[in-house]
């Protein structure tokens, strides 16, 4: 077993979160969950622990065999079981797609539509931003990865978020509606980090692709770990 990852847990969240509207309609988006699912699954073998935080996914990714599972709905209650989970000594990847907002009033009964009425008004407010949340709060050799979905622009919208939310790696991948990023299709990862490297991981299926990131990102560790022992003497 490797050095940097032996004595580290990973905690993987997953899948997308729901947000309710009323008692019958949420907000949510098309995150499979396969990614973070399949990234947890290649944990099992690199990592003394692996805590799997996973919001309402396809059936497949709902549970993770040997690992800790930890099933969420919403954005806060995810980032609340995140929070939980980090140490000083784990990996926290944030392959979620979490809501990123959620209704001001949640309405206790069905809202009911009038024939040829328009729906004028849905007020919202941000939800947390889990892994800005985690920078800002995680313990520091706790090291964060987080993830890019990008339609556009994907290299300056990457880095901006890696400065943003003080993460260590940033995995951009350009996403469509239909296509590459969501689901079961083959994805190139575009790994931006804190200390200015970049790598092209892909195209790959996702149980490749997630075993090449942790490959990788065990291999840059060293680097960072070198950059806090620096640091301290
Ligand atoms: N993320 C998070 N909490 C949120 C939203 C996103 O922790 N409320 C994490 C995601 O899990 C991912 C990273 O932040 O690791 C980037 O998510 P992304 O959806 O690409 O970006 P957003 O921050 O939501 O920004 P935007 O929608 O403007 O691109």
């Amino acid at each position: 077993m490797s050095l940097v990852f032996a004595r580290t847990r990973l905690v993987v969240a997953s899948g997308p979160t729901r947000e309710w509207i009323d008692p019958v309609r949420f907000l949510t988006n098309a995150s499979s969950g396969k990614t973070g699912w399949e990234i947890a699954r290649a944990g099992l073998k690199r990592f003394t622990a692996v805590v799997y935080i996973v919001g309402p996914c396809d059936t497949p990714y709902r549970r993770l065999e040997g690992a800790l599972n930890i099933p969420v709905t919403t954005t806060e209650e995810m980032g609340h079981a995140v929070l939980e989970a980090l140490s000083p000594e784990s990996l926290l990847i944030m392959a979620a797609a979490p809501a990123d907002f959620t209704p001001v009033h949640v309405e206790s009964q069905k809202i009911k539509k009038q024939p040829g009425e328009t729906l004028r008004h849905l007020e919202l407010r941000p939800t947390m931003d889990i892994l800005q949340t985690a920078g800002e709060r995680a313990p520091k050799r706790c090291f964060r990865v987080g993830f890019a979905a990008e339609t556009h622009d994907l290299a300056d919208n990457a880095l901006a978020k890696l400065q943003r939310k003080q993460a260590h790696f940033i995995c951009a991948n350009e996403v469509y509606r239909d296509q590459a990023g969501f689901g079961e299709i083959p994805n190139t990862l575009r790994v931006f980090d804190a200390l200015g490297g970049e790598k092209r991981i892909g195209p790959l299926e996702k149980d490749a692709l997630a075993s090449a990131l942790l490959d990788y990102l065990e291999i840059r560790l060293r680097d960072f770990e070198h950059d806090f022992q620096t640091d301290e003497s």
